[in-house]
């Protein structure tokens, strides 16, 4: 297993900044997504350090070696791309052996062969060694290359965006096919995707990017509940926060109050939120973090003007009584239904307060 690490390393295009000085540690087999809009840098820094292109500035480092002089060829990685062909005239078998006998064409056939066994055991294509890349669904042939990239045993592996020329049900089954292929060969992986779903599901650990930046670096659960910015706040979840400005106030109870809505904040649960009573703050209200309930007791008042089934939720678009949208999440069971008045309570653990004007996230004690 093999650690990665950059240290200041930073791209440009002319006047474009590709990346800017970028400082990541990844740990030996860990398996860390990439996580970006178009442009924000992901591919820039996969191909910075798969060797195909130089960085203006800073180290690469690959298992505590300095590979910025390396070739691609002698720095230990795979990388399976997002457009992975497959040669088309060669069977499974053939397209597997394919990196081996590139590399060395002595190589012994019985090792070879033990190789590809291995290989396509690991990935469930023993099967399908003697069929060509046009008799295999896309998930099929999604795993040979994969396995194409397994065969030389790379210390780390790069893929880009390897799902997304899937339909959405067989990018699902692939995710647990890639997560449970990690577990079991124990490389070193980083991930492109722009896709969030998948880097929660996949990564041990997300790197956030915008605009060439990384914006955080941690666990897909410390991402998702403790966003470092609003960037990463609006990136992450199935669907957008609400994201509303306001102040926190101490008056009446504690509570979050804005131009056109009030939530109340229980004060226990909202301890990380209680130090920056007075100063505006913008609040990033995910639909979790909303309660919805048939009275309004001790609730704040809204009226649902939009119901939306999601998979096993409700979501439901609301309107509080001082007319501000926002989102809940409910179960349908529950049956609330466009026009119904209902209460809301706001969850305050699942509340972050950024500021306004930096967009950083606001936590006690920092
Ligand atoms: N060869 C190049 N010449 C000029 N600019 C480039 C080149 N390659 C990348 N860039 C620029 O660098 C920035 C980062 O590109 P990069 O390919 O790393 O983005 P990405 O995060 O992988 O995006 P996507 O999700 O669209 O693949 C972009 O603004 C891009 O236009
Ligand atoms: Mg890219």
């Amino acid at each position: 297993m093999t650690s990665v690490t950059f240290a200041g390393v930073r791209k440009t295009y002319g006047d474009a900044v590709a990346l800017a000085g970028l400082d990541l540690a990844i740990e030996p087999g860990e398996f860390v997504a990439l996580l970006g809009p178009s442009g924000s840098g992901k591919t820039t820094t996969l191909n910075l350090l798969a060797g195909l292109i130089d960085a203006d500035d800073g180290e690469i480092r690959i298992g505590g070696r300095v590979v910025n002089d390396v070739t691609p060829d002698r720095r230990d990685i795979a990388m399976v791309f997002q457009n992975y062909a497959l040669y088309p005239h060669l069977t499974v078998f053939e397209n597997l052996e394919f990196p081996l006998r590139a590399r060395d064409r002595r190589v012994a056939a019985t090792v070879v062969e033990a190789k590809v066994d291995r290989v396509a055991g690991t990935l469930g294509l023993g099967d399908l060694l003697h069929r060509y890349p046009k008799e295999l669904s896309g998930g099929q042939q999604q795993r040979v290359a994969l396995g194409r990239a397994m065969i030389r045993e790379p210390k780390v592996f790069l893929l880009d965006e390897p799902l997304s020329n899937l339909d959405a049900r067989l990018r699902i089954r692939m995710r647990r096919d890639i997560k449970a292929l990690h577990e079991a060969i124990g490389s070193t992986i980083v991930y492109v995707t722009h896709d969030q779903a998948e880097a929660m599901t996949l990564a041990t650990r997300i790197a956030v990017f915008a605009e060439g930046r990384l914006q955080q670096f941690a666990s897909p659960a410390e991402i998702y509940a403790r966003p470092a910015n609003l960037f990463v706040a609006g990136f992450l979840g199935e669907r957008e926060p609400v994201l509303m400005a306001g102040r926190i106030e101490t008056g009446d109870g504690l509570a979050f109050v804005a131009p056109d809505g009030r939530l109340a904040l229980d004060a226990a649960a909202a301890r990380h939120l209680a130090p920056f009573a007075g100063r505006p703050v913008v609040l990033c209200i995910r639909a979790e973090a909303l309660r919805p309930s048939r009275g309004t007791d001790g609730a704040d008042g809204a009226v649902v003007a939009q119901v939306e089934l999601s998979g096993p939720d409700a979501i439901l678009y609301c309107r509080l009584d001082g007319g501000a949208e926002v989102v809940a999440r409910a179960d349908p069971a529950d049956g609330f239904a466009k026009g119904d008045r209902i209460g809301l309570t706001a969850d305050a653990a699942r509340l972050t307060a950024f500021d306004p004007t930096t967009g950083a996230a606001l936590r006690a004690g920092e």
